[in-house]
């Protein structure tokens, strides 16, 4: 088909079909705002604010105010001398003198300019240029919203205070013995850019192994057999990734993340021969910045001998014990050996578009996502939207992470097409017990659950 053959009502699919098409298929259409925006009133925004969210580390609030940005809501936080940490709109209610420039108070912040006082909750303490009569402090309350540290991390919650849900409660901090070192690496993308990276692990397979050797295993140059699958009320997803790593050995991997923005990653490391349920090492909170920018937040568990590999020490601000993750220091780095930051900062200027992707059938966990997203977003998955604080009785229920790896004893099947069929059924039956397990048991009872069918498994496809 010549290009003069087509009139202008042609659809840029059309186009797409001819050799030199540039000019006719220049136009960058528009990201889908339902899914990728998350500015205040925004359906998915206000979703996220549902959620508490990670807004900064702890070692960050020194005796100085840090000026912070998140769901595109410029905020200021502190710990105020008495320990209490504040979460506030940056802006003085008084006249909007940045509160980035406050002083930290034995209770509260002081802003720099009149010297108003604010307590963490938004209360205004002292107004010392005012008369000593004046009510002016009593008749509002400056921008506030709830905040507390986990594990070396400061959450906010930013959604309607009457719909504020308990506190995270997830297995990942109940493992015994375990220590968790916490970590914030800033992308210049979108959020979801780096949240539907979690559930495309063919990205792995090329940027991470076969393109530049990040992960310090192999085996990841190896294409799985894949399978994705949404998590039990449409809160989360997951993949099971299996690979035959020699004539005797299989790797099986799942990988699960909960919406809007949580991912448990397993080992980036070598795993022994043989692994029978190794948990995930990082927990991830992918936050928005704002639509052009996000902060990966998380902790790396350490200290037992069930994660063992790389440096927990490697982990903080832009910084993070796993390879390919962080920004490159010069623009010749990047260009050598690019990694997520560069990989998914560079996708159209930082935003999936959907409308002039190519989907194919490896993206099958991204498109899986955005369809889950958009549901929960138009109030179809009632369970994905924390409840409110206390509807449990106080005491919510863990919630539980299904992601490990697994590498077995199983034989290569002569006939190629069999033993890739092999790989598919093993991932099976192992997500069937780690979901069955995860919904039975908690903690060390669970594991022991789970490890004993685990090794059954093996036995029975041994081979
Ligand atoms: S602008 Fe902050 S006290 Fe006046
Ligand atoms: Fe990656």
């Amino acid at each position: 088909m010549a290009v003069q053959e087509l009139d202008t009502d042609t659809s840029r699919r059309d186009y797409e079909k001819l050799a030199f098409n540039g000019y006719y298929t220049r136009d960058i259409p528009p990201p889908d705002p339902l899914i990728t925006e998350t500015g205040p009133g925004t359906p998915m925004g206000e979703y996220f604010r549902r959620f508490w969210v990670p807004v900064c580390l702890s070692e960050e609030l020194t005796d100085l105010p840090k000026a912070i940005r998140i769901l595109s809501e410029d905020l200021v936080a502190f710990r105020d001398k008495s320990g209490r940490v504040g979460v506030l709109h940056r802006h003085c209610s008084h006249r909007g003198t940045s509160l980035e420039y406050g002083i930290v108070s034995e209770r509260g912040i002081r802003c720099c300019y009149h010297g108003w006082l604010f307590d963490v909750d938004g209360t205004i303490l002292e107004t010392p240029g005012e008369p000593p009569d004046s009510k002016l402090k009593d008749s509002f309350y400056h921008g506030a919203y709830p905040a507390f540290e986990m594990h070396g991390l400061v959450h906010a919650y930013m959604g309607p205070p009457e719909l504020k849900p308990d506190k995270p409660h997830l297995d990942f901090f109940e493992m015994p013995g375990v220590q968790f070192a916490p970590f914030a690496i800033p992308y210049k993308n979108n959020w979801l850019n780096s949240h539907e990276n979690n559930v495309d692990p063919v990205h792995s397979v090329f940027l991470h192994e076969r393109y530049a050797l990040h992960f310090e295993h192999q085996a990841f140059a190896v294409m799985p057999n894949l399978k994705w699958q949404l998590t039990d009320g449409g809160d989360g997803m997951m993949y099971m990734s299996v690979r035959r790593l020699d004539e005797e050995w299989i790797w099986a991997r799942i990988l699960h993340c909960r919406m809007p923005f949580e991912s448990y990653v397993p080992s980036v490391w070598d795993l022994p021969r043989p692994t029978y349920y190794q948990p995930g090492f990082y927990l991830r909170r992918m936050v928005p910045v704002d639509d052009r920018n996000s902060i990966f937040f998380g902790w790396r568990a350490h200290g037992t001998d069930r994660f063992e590999g790389g440096d927990p020490r490697e982990n903080g601000w832009n910084l993070i014990d796993m390879g390919g993750q962080v920004e490159k220091p010069t623009y010749e780095e990047k260009q050598r050996e690019a990694g997520d930051w560069e990989a998914q900062g560079s996708v159209w200027y930082g935003v999936p578009r959907p409308d002039i992707e190519h989907p194919g059938a490896t993206d099958g966990g991204v498109m899986m996502m955005r369809r889950a997203l958009r549901n929960i977003v138009e109030g179809n998955v009632p369970a994905a939207w924390p409840k409110p604080e206390g509807s449990d009785g106080g005491k919510p229920a863990p919630t539980k992470i299904l992601s490990q790896d697994s590498v077995l004893n199983i034989k290569e099947r002569p006939d190629s097409d069999e033993d890739w069929e092999l790989l598919g059924t093993v991932g099976e039956k192992i997500t069937e017990v780690v979901i069955e397990g995860s919904g039975k048991f908690v903690g060390p009872e669970r594991d022991d659950w789970i490890i004993e069918r685990i090794k059954k498994i093996e036995a029975e496809y041994r081979g």
